[in-house]
């Protein structure tokens, strides 16, 4: 979900609407602003997306509105219907709140409230909360005492914004586990869950932490302890991310534009990090040399850990599990002397992923986070974390953070590897330099890569499944190219092993069923064509990446240009990210906003 709350000296509303659009990736089943109005606090939700909320605040009188607070949901308690949009205010109007997270024990404080008389509209925990702080604040005579007091009874996690009625042009803010940050402006202060809300109006940040709690009004803000009330000192950090690239740049979706970033991407992520022919990551030099790797992560960046395995493995001869953050988290790992920790997050905000700093955290084993978003709560709790510079990503699916995931967990490889000097000669003398061709390849070829992606959409896209097979490196690509598919254009999917297929899945071939295969001039060429010959033995076509001469026979060969080993994966991705995109666009699907899906999952 988003939050983003404004208080200056100009409306408040359009800038709080202005926030929601950007916050909309992280959640779009209903929206809803609260504001102050001479009599009172105003709130208007609307179940759908924005622009449904938009048309119910176009008839309002709202220009004279200067404090207010606005939520962008997705559900977690209660179905995503009107009546469980935020904000959610407290039975007698004093209070309205938005709020991100999960009260865990909304039950039992509700049915305490209820007995003394509070009556609910809603089925959310959030609801349950406004209602805490309005009886903290009954109880103490005081707003300050009242939240942190109600902030006592709450488990669970939260990041929430507070308007008052009595108390005008002010704004109480707090968070626990949920991310929230406050954006310093001139005669007008914001808060928000994350940057891009009020990046138009202010690059100057303050990254909040668990147990802060602030009073904002439009000229001064100012956070104490949520538990002792006592002043916190903060620092303004200045973030350079400009407005232009939280845009889309022309391209009809942000997904296609973020596809084709990866070229800058690649060039951004090796800036700065290789001199005279090394890797330079100084974050690593903090660290020992892993004598056993276990990456946590979920979703893209999973594939992206997986796809490391290999390399790690090969070049650098560390032992590496990969694991799922909400299997990970629990699981009673266990854990040896020199494990480190690697999580990989775009956002540095997945609950799941967290969760796991924490454990590694509370088993003494150094953490490495590898991360997109600077200052996120993974980047914060990590002993040490890399930035991929990917620039914000926008697009629900990931594509651009994958290759830039990817990038660094190579250099990490070729750093490793150097100290411990497992490289292959052959690595040590192509691998940087084939690298750095990378972006001018990928320029050439992006657009050539979207015209077969398109040319095949027609055809394929009655199949109600595909399969994605790859072996070795090409694996994790296939899992995210299956991933792709499911994820925007809704056709069934499943990323598979090439050679595991005879195991079972090898049943459900027949002709609507096609295959989409990784089949490209490495050493596992010569297996991954017997696995297709087992595919067309029984009837399933096959669309197949290749490269050029080396193609086994099948109904679609797509070629792409031939590139160094391992490096073939920065190729691979965007053609499946575009199989992806164009199908999906071919079946009319919202791409930068698929249904049910969120951006970042702040919750369990
Ligand atoms: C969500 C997104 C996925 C993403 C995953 C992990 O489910 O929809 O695209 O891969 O979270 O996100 P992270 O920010 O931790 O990389």
């Amino acid at each position: 979900c988003g939050i983003i709350g404004y208080t200056g000296n100009n409306p408040a509303i359009p800038a709080i609407v202005e926030g929601l659009r950007r916050l909309e990736y992280r959640g779009y089943d209903s929206a809803g602003v609260a504001f102050e109005k001479t009599q009172g606090l105003q709130v208007i939700r609307a179940e759908g997306k924005l622009g449904a909320l938009d048309q119910k605040i176009a008839g309002l009188d709202t220009a004279s509105s200067f404090c207010g607070i606005g939520h962008t949901r997705w559900a977690t308690h209660g179905l995503p219907v009107e009546r469980n949009a935020h904000p959610h205010m407290d039975g007698e109007g004093r209070f309205a709140l938005v709020h991100n997270g999960i009260i865990e024990n909304y039950a039992e404080l509700k049915a305490e409230l209820i007995a003394e008389g509070h009556v609910f509209l809603s089925e959310t925990d959030t609801e349950v909360l406004v209602h805490v702080i309005a009886k903290g604040v009954s109880l103490s005579g005081d707003i300050r005492k009242g939240i942190s007091w109600a902030l006592s009874q709450v488990d669970g996690a939260y990041a929430f914004a507070l308007l008052s009625r009595d108390h005008p042009k002010k704004i109480w803010a707090s968070r626990k586990a949920s991310p929230l940050l406050m954006g310093v402006g001139s005669e007008e202060n914001f808060l928000a869950s994350d940057i891009p809300a009020f990046l138009p109006y202010t690059r100057e940040v303050v990254f909040l932490d668990n147990g802060d709690l602030v009073e904002m009004d439009a000229s001064s803000w100012q956070v104490f302890d949520s538990i002792t009330l006592k002043p916190k000192a903060k620092e303004v950090r200045h973030i350079s991310w400009d407005v232009q690239a939280a845009q889309k740049d022309g391209y009809k979706h942000f997904m296609l534009k973020e596809i084709f970033e990866q070229p800058k991407v690649i060039r951004d992520c090796l800036a700065g990090r290789i001199q005279k022919g090394r890797v330079v990551l100084t974050e690593l030099d903090a660290l020992d040399i892993p004598g056993r790797l276990t990456i946590v992560a979920c979703g893209t960046s999973y594939h992206a850990g997986l796809w490391a395995k290999y390399l790690l493995e090969s070049w650098a001869r560390i032992p590496v599990q990969v694991e799922i953050a909400s299997e990970f988290r629990y699981r009673d790992s266990v854990f040896l002397p020199d494990d480190l920790i690697l999580t990989i997050s775009q956002s540095g905000e997945t609950a799941d992923t967290l969760a796991a700093v924490r454990i590694a955290h509370e088993a003494g084993v150094p953490i490495l986070g590898l991360c997109n978003v600077v200052g996120s709560s993974i980047a914060r709790e990590s002993d040490q974390v890399v930035y991929t510079q990917a620039g914000p990503e926008i697009s629900v699916a990931s594509t651009k953070a994958m290759c830039s995931q990817m990038v660094l967990l190579l250099l990490m490889t070729l750093s490793w590897g150097a100290r411990k000097g497992t490289l292959p000669e052959e690595v040590k003398e192509r691998c940087l330099e084939e690298l750095a061709e990378m972006p001018t390849t990928l320029e050439r070829d992006l657009p050539v890569i979207r015209g077969k992606a398109r040319s095949l959409c027609q055809e394929y896209s009655d199949a109600k499944s595909f399969f994605f097979l790859g072996r070795g490196q090409n694996f994790p690509l296939a899992l995210e190219g299956a991933l792709k598919l499911k994820e925007i254009s809704y056709i069934h999917a499943e990323g598979y092993a090439s050679g595991e297929m005879k195991h079972g899945p090898i049943a459900l071939i027949d002709p609507q069923f096609p295959t989409f295969a990784m089949a490209l001039g490495d050493e596992l060429l010569q297996k991954v064509a017997s696995n297709l010959q087992e595919v067309q033995a029984r009837g399933g076509r096959i669309i197949a990446l290749v490269n050029p001469g080396a193609a086994p026979a099948v109904d679609e060969s797509w070629v792409l240009p031939d590139v160094w080993g391992p490096l073939k994966s920065f190729l691979v991705l965007p053609a499946v990210q575009l199989f992806a995109y164009e199908m999906a666009v071919y079946l009319g699907k919202d791409v930068d906003q698929p249904r049910n899906l969120a951006k970042s999952v702040t919750v369990e």
